[in-house]
């Protein structure tokens, strides 16, 4: 997708990484799922890519199953690493988390469309493109007369919370004014919106659709932190909508994503603060709050700042 396609496989690992560092040793960042290949790209053809510090090579066996391995800095392989197909991507983990890949419900409607949109790298954390990702007040400024446009800039009331029973981050009864509101849609209107984020490098969208109004659209960004500030990220949709083709939908997606990385790069640091004091926030800011005192609660240091 757009100029950030394909770093990070191949030979992505002199691609601006610059501080590899070697593996983390962050226990949370260890223990949890990532998706770190497009599921269709990973093939007996053995492709490398990096992980939290980790250089890994994805491939698949003679019976098609996939297989992820740690590759040492000699270039010896590790003992083959826990993987899933899910979502049209390629999961593992270096750790052992203590729960499953998300489960993403519309993924098993066999009416959606499913439109993986490629990776973008984008040369900041993980935890900074999930919360642009979450924050709305950039909408007109940033993907200006598509997501947001002036005068309509304020952000209502929305809320936003921790979800103790399936610890996930959760904003709902979000409204926000936009001109052109899904490919499908020309005409501006509010949209009503729902934010999950089913795990720290996992951020989910849901939109009500405009060509079925009683169902949701399910749009979720995949990030795989390769680096404390670097990572990248492949947003897949589950859609509603049987009229855009493929490329009308591909070019929505990727004129956002290409405006977010302008921004995400350019904020500093670029690593996120889970300190209050870091940053002042306002109301619109409510779910940035949220997402982090969630990420200062689990102790997360890979791609933070704030705790020792
Ligand atoms: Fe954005």
């Amino acid at each position: 997708m757009g100029q950030g396609t394909g770093n990070g496989t191949g030979n992505g690992t002199g691609n601006g990484t610059g501080n590899g560092t070697g593996k983390t040793d962050d226990r949370v960042a260890l223990d949890d799922w990532y998706a770190v290949a497009t599921a269709s790209e990973v093939t007996r053809q053995a492709r490398t890519t990096r992980l939290l510090g980790q250089e890994i090579e994805v491939t698949r066996s003679g019976d098609g199953a996939p297989l992820a391995r740690e590759r040492s800095r000699d270039g010896e392989l590790g003992p083959p690493l826990p993987v899933r197909e899910r979502y049209g991507c390629l999961w593992t983990t270096l750790g052992h988390p203590n729960r499953d890949v998300p489960t993403i419900e519309e993924a098993e409607e066999t009416d959606r469309r499913f439109v993986p949109c490629g990776w973008v790298t984008l040369r900041t954390s993980g935890p900074r493109v999930v919360e642009n990702f979450l924050d709305m007040a950039h909408f007109p400024f940033v993907h200006t007369d598509i997501l947001g446009a002036e005068p309509h800039t304020e952000v209502p009331a929305y809320a936003s919370e921790i979800r103790r029973d399936v610890d996930e981050v959760w904003a709902t009864n979000c409204t926000f004014f936009q001109p052109r509101i899904a490919a499908t849609e020309s005409a501006g209107d509010f949209v009503r919106l729902t934010y999950r984020v089913p795990s720290p490098f996992t951020v989910m969208l849901y939109r009500v659709c405009p060509s079925a109004p009683s169902r949701l659209d399910a749009i979720a960004l995949f990030i795989q932190p390769m680096e404390e500030e670097l990572c990248r990220a492949q947003a897949v949709m589950y859609l509603v909508d049987t009229v855009s083709t493929h490329t009308a939908l591909l070019a929505f997606e990727q004129t956002i994503f290409l405006q977010d990385r302008i921004i995400v790069e350019n904020q500093r640091p670029l690593r996120l603060p889970l300190e209050p004091r870091g940053e002042i926030p306002t109301r619109a800011d409510k779910s940035s709050v949220v997402y982090r005192r969630w990420l200062k609660e689990k102790g997360l240091r890979f791609g933070t700042v704030g705790l020792s």
